[in-house]
C-alpha cells in the first residue's frame, strides 16, 4: 500500500528528474547503435570514446578558456572511478590526504577503504580555508606525514555550497607547489552554475602534472548513466591507469551520451541549470520565511551545485529533529555524515536538485515546526 505520509525529499544530490531527457536520448541511442552498433562487440578503448572525450574538452574549454589535450581526457565510471583512481595511483595505504572538513560521504568511503589517513582542514563560508591549509600542510611536512595528495571540490561543494574565490585557488597552487603536492580537483558540479562570472578551476591555472581534474556527466544528465572523466599529465594517467580494472567503462552508455550531447551539450545544461536554479531561489526564500527570525540558525547561499548547508543552533537536540522529521516526511542529511572524522556537528545538508520545486516552501515550513519542537525539548546535559 502507497505510503499515506507526503514526503519532503531533500537528501539525494540528484539532479532535475523533469528534464531528464527520456525521448532525446532514446533517439540518441537508435541512430549511435545503428550507426555504430559492432563497436559493442568489442572491449571498449582504454581512454574512452574519443567523441565523448571531445565532449569533455568543449565543457571544460567553454567554462574555463583553458583547452586541454583530448589525449590528457580518460572516461571514468561516473567521478566516483577518477576518485578512487586517485586514491589507488597517488597514494599508498597509510599515506594521509588533505580535504576539506566536511566532504561527500563518496569521498570519504573511497579514501578510507583505501587505507588513506584524513587530515582536515578548516572550511568558511568561501572554502577550504588557506591559512589552516598552511598550518596542516606544515604540520604533516614537519612530523614527516607529508600527505599523498590535497583533495579539494572548489567549485560548488558538496554538501556545504561554498566556492573559493581565485584568490584561495591561486594560494592553494603555491602551497602546493611549495611542499610539491598534487591537487585533486573535484569538480563533479561545474556546469551547474547560477551566478556569473564562473571561477577559473584549479587545472586552468596550473602546470601540466600539478593537478588532476575530476568530472562527472552524473549531475548535467543523470548518476544513472555512470559516466565521468578526468584530465591528468601522461606520468599521472601512468600511475592512475593501472588500477582501472574494470575492462573499460560501458561503450553503450558512452556511445549514446556522445551521440545526444552532438546535438544537446549546451541546452540540456541550460535546461537543468535553470531547473535548479529556480528551486535554489524557492528554497532560500523559504529559509527566510521561516528561519530568518531564528537566532543561531544560519544557511550557506550556494552559487551552483545542488547542496545548501544550514547550520542549526546548539540549543536543537538533533536525534530528536531527525527523529520528528523522519515523522514528518522530511528527508534531509545529517551533518555527521560528511564529517571528515564522523564527529556530531550542528549542520545539515539540503539538497535541491532532486524535490519538486512546488513542495520547497511546504517541506521548509514542515521542517520548521520541527526544529521548534526539538528546540524545546531539553538537551540531556
Ligand atoms: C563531490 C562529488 N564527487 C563525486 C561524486 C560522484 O559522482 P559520480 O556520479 O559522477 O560518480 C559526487 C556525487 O554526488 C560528488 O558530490
Amino acid at each position: 500500500m502507497a505510503s499515506l505520509i507526503k514526503t519532503y525529499n531533500f537528501g539525494p544530490g540528484n539532479p532535475d528528474p523533469g528534464v531528464f531527457p527520456s525521448h532525446d536520448l532514446g533517439e540518441a541511442a537508435r541512430r549511435a547503435l545503428s550507426r555504430m552498433g559492432t563497436i559493442l562487440a568489442q572491449y571498449p578503448e582504454q581512454r574512452g570514446l574519443p567523441e565523448l572525450r571531445g565532449v569533455a574538452q568543449a565543457r571544460f574549454e567553454r567554462n574555463h578558456h583553458v583547452r586541454p589535450p583530448l589525449e590528457n581526457i580518460v572516461i571514468t565510471n561516473g567521478a566516483m572511478q577518477g576518485l578512487q583512481l586517485s586514491a589507488m595511483g597517488l597514494a599508498r595505504p597509510g599515506d594521509s590526504v588533505v580535504l576539506e572538513e566536511f566532504e561527500y560521504v563518496g569521498t570519504i568511503r573511497v579514501f578510507k577503504q583505501c587505507g588513506l589517513e584524513l587530515v582536515p582542514v578548516a572550511i568558511d563560508d568561501e572554502g577550504m580555508r588557506m591559512d589552516d591549509l598552511e598550518s596542516v600542510l606544515e604540520r604533516q611536512v614537519a612530523s614527516g606525514r607529508k600527505p599523498a595528495f590535497i583533495y579539494t571540490t572548489a567549485s560548488y561543494q558538496n554538501p556545504t555550497g561554498t566556492s573559493q574565490p581565485v584568490e584561495r585557488r591561486r594560494r592553494l597552487l603555491e602551497l602546493a607547489r611549495r611542499y610539491q603536492i598534487t591537487i585533486v580537483e573535484d569538480d563533479t558540479y561545474a556546469d551547474i552554475s547560477f551566478e556569473p562570472p564562473r571561477v577559473p578551476a584549479i587545472y586552468s591555472l596550473a602546470q601540466p602534472g600539478e593537478v588532476v581534474y575530476i568530472g562527472s556527466f552524473s549531475k548535467i544528465l543523470g548518476p544513472g548513466v555512470r559516466l565521468g572523466f578526468f584530465i591528468a599529465d601522461e606520468s599521472t594517467i601512468a600511475r592512475m591507469m593501472p588500477w582501472k580494472m574494470d575492462g573499460g567503462t560501458s561503450m553503450l552508455s558512452q556511445l549514446v551520451a556522445a551521440e545526444y550531447f552532438k546535438d544537446h551539450l549546451w541546452d540540456h545544461i541550460e535546461e537543468g541549470r535553470q531547473a535548479v536554479k529556480d528551486k535554489r531561489n524557492t528554497l532560500l526564500d523559504a529559509l527566510e520565511a521561516e528561519f530568518g527570525s531564528v537566532p543561531g540558525m544560519s544557511w550557506t547561499r550556494p552559487e551552483g551545485g545542488l547542496f545548501l548547508w544550514v547550520k542549526l543552533p546548539p540549543e536543537v537536540d538533533r536525534v530528536r529533529l531527525q527523529q520528528l522529521a523522519t515523522e514528518a516526511g522530511i528527508v534531509y542529511s545529517t551533518g555527521q555524515a560528511f564529517q571528515a572524522e564522523n564527529k556530531d556537528v550542528a549542520f545539515l545538508r539540503l539538497a535541491f536538485g532532486w524535490i519538486e520545486r512546488e513542495e520547497i516552501a511546504e517541506g521548509i515550513r514542515a521542517l520548521a515546526q520541527c526544529v521548534r519542537a526539538a528546540m524545546a525539548t531539553p538537551v540531556p546535559s
